[in-house]
């Protein structure tokens, strides 16, 4: 028996990097997981995430390990987009206990996106895939959850989003992921009544593909060592996250909503 038998859970940007940890994670619990993303095989675009799949894609992964799932491709900025998947997965599934709003991320450079002149299509294509994502997901299985009075919603803010950086850099980021928590935290009360959470994570310096590949020491853009300000001296994997959604999306946390848990080894923001 799993934890999560029985359930149905979407996770957002399942593609690859957390999502995909989160989406297998849920799987191995016993959840039915609708894996969506923009582009299935998201992983191809670095190295170290072709490297760590063990099939063709994350529903492949999870049906070869005995779960069920379903991949679904769209664009969370797309309302009606979001809104057809989730009538896909009723369709096969016939009901939503979790979602997990994991699709977003950076776009841009932090001085192209100092707070005072951020440029303004960065500004409109980074809140449009962190803030407009996560409301146009929940807005779409909100009354599913309403109508079985339970769910568990998780949302993915930032360390940017509970701090700025040192410089105003990357404003536009930090924003929408500060607006992703406290849009939570609204969300926690107006779902509280049907017995449906609303919790939010806000992960530091994870070692996903992507994260390897731009701002680890030896990359492109690395500029210092990124575990320096961290508590535990190291950065975090993917696993480091998927715990915690694993605690959020699990009756281990049915008396806890409108909450953010940093997912950040205790660090102490430097930039
Ligand atoms: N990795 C970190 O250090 C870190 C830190 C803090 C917050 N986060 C947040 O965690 C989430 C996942 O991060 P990651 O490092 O795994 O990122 P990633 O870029 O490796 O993966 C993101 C996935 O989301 C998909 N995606 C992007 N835009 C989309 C859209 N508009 N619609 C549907 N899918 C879309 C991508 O195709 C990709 O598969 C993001 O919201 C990110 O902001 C990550």
């Amino acid at each position: 028996m799993g934890k999560l038998d029985g359930k149905v859970a979407i996770v957002t940007g399942a593609g690859r990097g957390l999502g995909r940890a989160y989406a297998r994670r849920l799987a191995g619990l016993g959840a039915k997981i609708a894996v969506t993303d923009l582009n299935l095989k998201s992983y191809e675009e670095f190295e170290a995430e072709a490297k760590a799949m063990t099939a063709d894609s994350t529903v492949d992964e999870i049906i070869a390990g005995g779960g069920e799932a379903m991949g679904i491709e769209m664009d969370v900025r797309d309302e009606a987009a979001v809104q057809s998947m989730v009538k896909q997965v009723m369709a096969r599934w016939g009901r939503v206990d979790i979602l997990v709003c994991n699709a977003g991320g950076g776009r841009g450079r932090p001085i192209d996106t100092k707070a005072s002149t951020i440029e303004t299509s960065l500004l409109h294509l980074v809140t449009e895939m962190n803030y407009y994502g996560t409301v146009y997901c929940v807005n779409a299985v909100a009354p599913i959850m309403k109508e079985q009075r339970s769910g568990k919603i998780v949302t993915v803010s930032s360390v940017a989003g509970l701090s700025p950086s040192i410089d105003g850099g990357y404003a536009h980021y930090g924003a929408a992921k500060a607006a992703i928590l406290h849009y939570t935290r609204y969300l926690a009360q107006d779902l509280g009544p049907f017995g449906i959470t609303a919790n939010c994570i806000a992960p530091g310096t994870i070692t996903t593909g992507r994260i390897v590949a731009s701002v680890m020491p030896g990359s492109a853009n690395a500029n210092r060592d990124r575990s320096e300000g961290v508590a535990l001296r190291r950065l975090g994997g993917v696993e480091d996250c998927a715990k915690v959604v694993e605690f959020l999306t699990t009756d281990m946390s049915d008396y806890v909503t409108g909450q953010c848990i940093a997912i950040d080894g205790g660090l102490l923001r430097q930039a």
